[in-house]
């Protein structure tokens, strides 16, 4: 048994369960690793850097119970690698218990993907649309699986473009307008994810995990680390902002949620925009489009 943890609940041995979690290799993903691997799951963790993956599958096997770790190396830019990701994930493993969206960057210059999708749109919603859409199959056979994407607060000024999601006519404010469009989306996504797996034991939710003292930003050169570190007394580490993330990966009692959002493992406030099923149903089929994934759900 595993104690400790904020929000309650019983952790149970995940001995023989299957954790997937992007994002791995630093800051909050790194975390939320960490705290998973006590529970003896399987976790397979995805970074791009073979080596900062290795790194991880080191420092996770030396932390008492862990269980099998295997590293995956995706860059999720490239819907190309995260199709081969999937294959690859469904045919090594037979279940999948938590999906862990997590990878997710602001960038302030704007570059355009191999797929023609703005990166900022690209990593932190199509990724989680696409991995989630390619393994839905790992999840629907899974009993009680769930799949936890990080959103966040910074939904809150976020605004959905329909005739413009890849900010190519609108004022983008150094990135900060496209990631605030992002995270939104993350909520919307979610919110239309749980609906569409009504009637399965599957469960989806997301999180804000605070202001977290990580990589984010330090992509960005010099401006991106110097505001980091200049409101580093605001923010909080990232073993705390990891905790969200671990508690409805791992305990009983996260199983109550549904289609939420939670920050402290506790539900989170949302914007009237993150609670409109309409722009939820349109962001899927547009989402379905930009992935290629139309007719698996
Ligand atoms: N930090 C905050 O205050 C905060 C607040 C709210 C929400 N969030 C969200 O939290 C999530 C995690 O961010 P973080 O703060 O932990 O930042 P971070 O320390 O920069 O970690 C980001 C992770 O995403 C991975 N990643 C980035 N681009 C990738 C790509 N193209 N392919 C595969 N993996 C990629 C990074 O891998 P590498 O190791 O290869 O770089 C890293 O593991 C993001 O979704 C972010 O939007 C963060």
């Amino acid at each position: 048994m595993v104690k400790g943890l904020r929000g309650g609940g019983q952790i149970s041995d995940l001995s023989g369960k299957v954790v997937l979690l992007t994002g791995a290799t630093r800051g909050i993903g790194r975390k939320a690793a960490h705290g998973i691997a006590p529970t003896g799951a399987t976790i397979v963790v995805v970074g791009r850097d073979k080596e900062r993956v290795d790194m991880l599958i080191s420092e996770l096997e030396q932390i008492e119970g862990c269980g099998p770790v295997h590293g995956e190396i995706c860059d999720l830019l490239v819907q190309k690698e995260i199709r081969s990701l999937a294959d690859r994930f469904n045919n090594q493993f037979d279940r999948l218990d938590v999906l862990i969206n997590n990878a997710g960057a602001i960038f302030t210059k704007k570059i355009t993907t191999v797929d023609g999708f703005e990166r900022t749109w690209a990593l932190n919603h199509n990724a989680y649309f696409l991995l989630t859409s390619l393994l839905k199959d790992k999840l629907l056979t899974t009993p009680d699986s769930r799949v936890i994407s990080t959103a966040s607060d910074a939904h809150v000024p976020g605004r959905m473009g329909w005739d413009d999601l890849q900010y190519e006519r609108r004022g983008n404010r150094n990135g900060w307008s496209s990631y605030c469009q992002s995270k939104l989306a993350n909520i919307l996504f979610t919110k239309e994810l749980a609906k569409k797996l009504e009637g399965t034991s599957v469960t989806a939710n997301c999180i804000h995990p605070g202001f977290v003292n990580t990589g984010f930003s330090r992509n960005n050169g010099i401006i991106g680390r110097l505001l980091m570190a200049l409101t580093w007394p605001v923010q909080r580490n990232s073993t705390k902002g990891a905790e969200t993330i671990v508690w409805l990966a791992i305990s009983d009692k996260a199983r109550q949620h549904n289609g939420d959002y939670l920050y402290n493992c506790k539900l989170g406030r949302l914007t009237k925009a993150a609670k409109n099923e309409e722009d939820a149903a349109r962001l899927w089929l547009l989402s379905e489009e930009m992935t290629g994934t139309s007719g698996v759900w």
